[in-house]
């Protein structure tokens, strides 16, 4: 299947096809989005600043959104606080192509800016597919906090530098027959603002 995707920031009519992701990802149960909800009201009025929120799109139809921002008392370190894509299209290019997406804003706006990209996922079985696919990605497991979600759930720190421009790894497009450069005809369009401060929040943190 080709996919034609663009990925751009995000806007007020994206915020119930982010929820609806998240939610079909079982990233959260509906009575916990509210933290999620947050985080994207004030990305969208600016109250968050320089936190973004950038959509994958086919078509008018959102495939996938990612969240980052910088991280609070660290040193220009940035946390992906939030990556997913319609389980529809799991498997075929759409979170490597976000991915890419966010570590070359990022490394666009040069290491007096950002050095570092972290993520935190949970260390239980449904989120194995999503640490395989930072460990493909160039991320190191850095840190592990034991018990930090729940008894037997760990919180898992992926770690990556952004400061040594590193060719991206081949997407095995698998039975689309086509390579990740070509198959998705991405359209990187989202631009990178300035400016600096995140206020954490441990479901924040969760749902990356
Ligand atoms: C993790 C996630 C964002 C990856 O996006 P994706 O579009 O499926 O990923 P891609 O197609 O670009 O890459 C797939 C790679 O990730 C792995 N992977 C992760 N989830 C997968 C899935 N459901 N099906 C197939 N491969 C998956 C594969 O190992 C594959 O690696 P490879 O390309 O080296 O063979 C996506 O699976 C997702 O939304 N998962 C649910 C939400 C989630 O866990 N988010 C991260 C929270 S920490």
């Amino acid at each position: 299947m080709r996919q034609q995707l663009r990925i751009h920031p995000a806007t007020a009519e994206h915020e119930e096809d982010i929820i609806r992701l998240a939610l079909a990802n079982h990233m959260f149960e509906v009575g916990e989005i509210g933290g999620m909800a947050q985080m994207l009201h004030g990305y969208l009025d600016g109250s968050l600043e320089d936190h973004h929120w950038v959509v994958a799109t086919r078509a008018d139809d959102v495939v996938g959104a990612a969240y980052y921002a910088p991280e609070p008392f660290a040193d220009r370190l940035w946390n992906l606080y939030f990556i997913a894509v319609d389980p529809d299209c799991h498997g075929v290019g759409a979170g490597t192509q976000l991915l890419g997406h966010v570590e070359r804003a990022l490394q666009d706006r040069g290491e007096d800016v950002a050095r570092i990209l972290i993520v935190e996922t949970s260390s239980t079985d449904a989120y194995a597919n999503a640490r395989g696919f930072y460990r493909a990605r160039g991320y190191d497991e850095e840190a592990r906090i034991r018990d930090f979600y729940g008894p037997g759930d760990d919180k898992v720190v992926y770690w990556k530098a952004l400061t040594n421009r590193t060719p991206e790894p081949a997407h095995d497009a698998g039975t689309a027959g086509v390579t990740e450069t070509s198959a998705h005809g991405l359209v990187d369009d989202a631009p990178v603002g300035a400016g600096e401060v995140l206020r954490d929040d441990h479901q924040v943190n969760r749902f990356t």
